[in-house]
């Protein structure tokens, strides 16, 4: 366990130091706030004992930094202070305190505290790290869905892939969504044609306006059956609410529920021009140069304004990207850490092992070459050069 002790009394900072090493933690002294502040951005620590009478910074002033600063965990406040009065300690407790001890310091006291102290910040850190595996598993669940896409039907999966990819490039882009819709908006683009598993794969090779009444009812479910499937799963419910809503348009013309501007939720929209992008690009092959005025002409009737004009941003970006594209193509063996994979690797039947823009590491470099013994790809790939 880490402690900081701050205090500007360099005798009380010795003692107090020397106390607490001998109860077997690593002790970290300071002599002022802005020297703590230092030490905690460099190296946050576990516990934070501060002198609530210092000079520069004062006790309740680095607690509230403390606070609001974005530290992975937790860290424990005990502040220290001369004189007992309730005020002073509501004050301390209010500004994000932990737990506070009067001057002149008892060590039994204090020793007892920071084993409480050490109770919380261990039960945070197993807290945490169960969340982190809730969040893999969450992750996993989500890519277990799309590789079965993939094997389902490989134009449908790698359409799911793609979507997920530039559903999170526009969450990340637009001003009203945080880092958590970042992550949602990309598993809205993996999952949201997963109802299309369920339909003949005849719908799925054919543009609505070539389906007969039968065929275009089945593929108007799609949207519903995908939330049907997805609400199977507790967490997922969530996403299969915006799943459901990915067909709608900002018009009212859209399906299943003919919602209509605001009613849409925002990651629904982003997904769904995601999709419309998608389509255009690789259904219909139309050229990047010309995939603006097809979005400007959909932008407040089928799709939001906004939405479009970040799609358009975007546009632009890919086709810079595309004229400096430079591949190289390698064998397995030549393969390194960090390089980036240019195009998708497949299997010989087609199913993707490996997406573009993979930055290739130690494991997955190893999992091409098994794949490779098992002569299921190829021994060339493709990366950035
Ligand atoms: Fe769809």
């Amino acid at each position: 366990m880490r402690i900081l002790v701050v205090d500007d009394d360099k005798a009380t900072l010795r003692l107090l130091g020397d106390k607490i090493k001998d109860w077997g933690y690593s002790v970290y002294p300071a002599n002022n706030g802005t020297e703590a502040w230092e030490r905690l951005e460099s190296n946050p620590v576990d516990i934070v004992l501060i002198d609530l009478e210092m000079p520069d910074m004062d006790g309740f002033e680095l607690c509230r930094q403390i606070r609001n600063a974005n530290f992975r965990q937790y860290i424990y406040v005990i502040f220290i202070r001369g004189r007992d009065t309730q005020q002073e300690i509501i004050r301390g407790l209010e500004g994000g305190a932990d737990d506070y001890l009067i001057k002149p310091v008892n060590f039994d006291e204090l020793q007892a505290r920071i084993e409480i102290g050490g109770r919380i910040i261990s039960l945070e850190k197993e807290l945490n790290r169960k969340a982190d595996v809730i969040n893999k598993n969450y992750f996993q669940t989500i890519h277990m869905f799309s590789n079965l896409l993939e094997v389902f039907n490989e134009e449908l999966g790698g359409h799911c892939r793609r979507v997920a990819e530039l559903s999170l490039r526009l969450a990340k882009r637009h001003p009203d969504l945080s880092e958590q819709d970042y992550q949602i908006a990309e598993a809205v683009g993996f999952l949201h044609d997963i109802g299309m598993v369920g339909l003949p794969s005849s719908i799925l090779s054919k543009k609505r306006t070539e389906m007969n009444g039968e065929e275009r009812e089945l593929y108007l479910s799609h949207p519903a059956l995908s939330e049907i499937i997805l609400k199977e799963i507790e967490f997922l419910w969530p996403i299969a609410k915006l799943v459901r809503a990915h067909h709608e348009q900002v018009n009212g013309l859209g399906f299943p529920d003919g919602l209509s501007g605001k009613e849409i939720p925002l990651i629904s929209k982003i997904v769904s021009a995601a999709s419309v992008y998608d389509n255009l690009v690789h259904r219909g092959k139309i050229p990047l140069e010309d995939v603006h005025n097809n979005l400007q002409r959909m932008s407040g009737y089928q799709l939001e304004p906004a939405i479009v004009d970040l799609l358009l941003e975007i546009n632009l970006e890919n086709i810079q990207e595309e004229k400096e594209k430079v591949f190289l193509e390698l064998d397995l063996d030549d393969l390194t850490q960090g390089m980036v994979l240019a195009k998708d690797v497949r299997m010989k039947s087609g199913a993707i092992v490996m997406p573009a823009r993979m930055e290739l590491k130690t494991y997955s470099i190893d999992k091409l070459k098994s794949y490779r013994q098992l002569a299921c790809v190829s021994n060339k790939v493709y990366v950035c050069k």
